[in-house]
């Protein structure tokens, strides 16, 4: 089965549980661009919601769509938040990022009651880690920040570097907040709390694709069908 039906099944999935009237946080990446997609369907039927989404891209995406939007000005609480991820381990700690915008994203899951996570199951694994763990970071001071991230890459057993993340087109990559991202390669992440806070302790970072304890329910497209997990 091609990955993008596995990707729609949980998108579809997570469709379920949404209630008329609901105020959404809509994720990033191309699992939460299904959902998008699947929702404006729905909009377009006349269901009725408010969005917050978490990139440029999601809004004009689901503005194109006819899904109405707001922001975290306006509502203070969100009811759901849809988003995609790229790790997900067995107690639903996630690394996010891959797609930049996971600082928006966890300001939005954390502006939400729930977080619904939609993946296919190559995101499922037994420790956070092999997939790079992106850190945003400030431009300023950027060599400083590097180094103090270098530092804790050092005390947490990092198996790789630390890499400026660049565009296709060979820039650097900014995100939407205007900043930068380091891509750290851990290998494995054994003390994902004591990271956490390691990396926020840096002045230079503005946050980490670390988002622990946040989502309590993941669903995750097999081959056999569509596994349901909860935390
Ligand atoms: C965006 O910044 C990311 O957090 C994405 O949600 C994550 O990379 C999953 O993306 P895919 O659904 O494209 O794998």
């Amino acid at each position: 089965m091609m990955n993008d039906d596995l990707k729609r099944q949980a998108a579809a999935m997570a469709l379920t549980q949404v209630q008329p009237g609901m105020r959404l946080g809509l994720g990033t990446g191309s699992t939460a661009k299904i959902f998008v997609d699947l929702l404006g369907e729905k909009v377009a039927a006349g269901f009725d919601c408010i969005c917050v989404p978490t990139s440029e891209f999601t809004g004009r995406q689901a503005a194109s769509l006819g899904i109405k939007l707001s922001d975290l000005e306006t509502l203070d609480r969100l009811d759901l938040t849809v988003d995609g991820a790229d790790e997900i381990d067995p107690g639903l700690n996630l690394i996010k990022g891959a797609g930049g915008a996971l600082l928006r994203e966890k300001i939005v899951a954390a502006s939400s009651d729930a977080m619904v996570v939609i993946a296919d199951g190559s995101k499922l694994v037994e420790t956070l880690g092999k997939f790079p763990l992106p850190i945003e970071v400030n431009r300023f001071g950027l060599g400083a920040t590097q180094r103090s991230i270098s530092d804790i890459l050092t005390k947490h057993g990092a198996q790789g570097g630390l890499k400026l993340r660049q565009t296709p087109a060979g820039e650097t990559f900014v995100t939407d907040g205007g900043h930068f991202i380091l891509d750290a390669s851990f290998g494995r992440i054994s003390r994902p709390e004591a990271l956490s806070r390691d990396l926020l302790d840096v002045a230079g970072v503005v946050q980490h694709g670390l988002f622990l304890k946040m989502c309590k329910t993941a669903y995750v497209a097999t081959p056999d069908g569509v596994r349901t997990l909860s935390a």
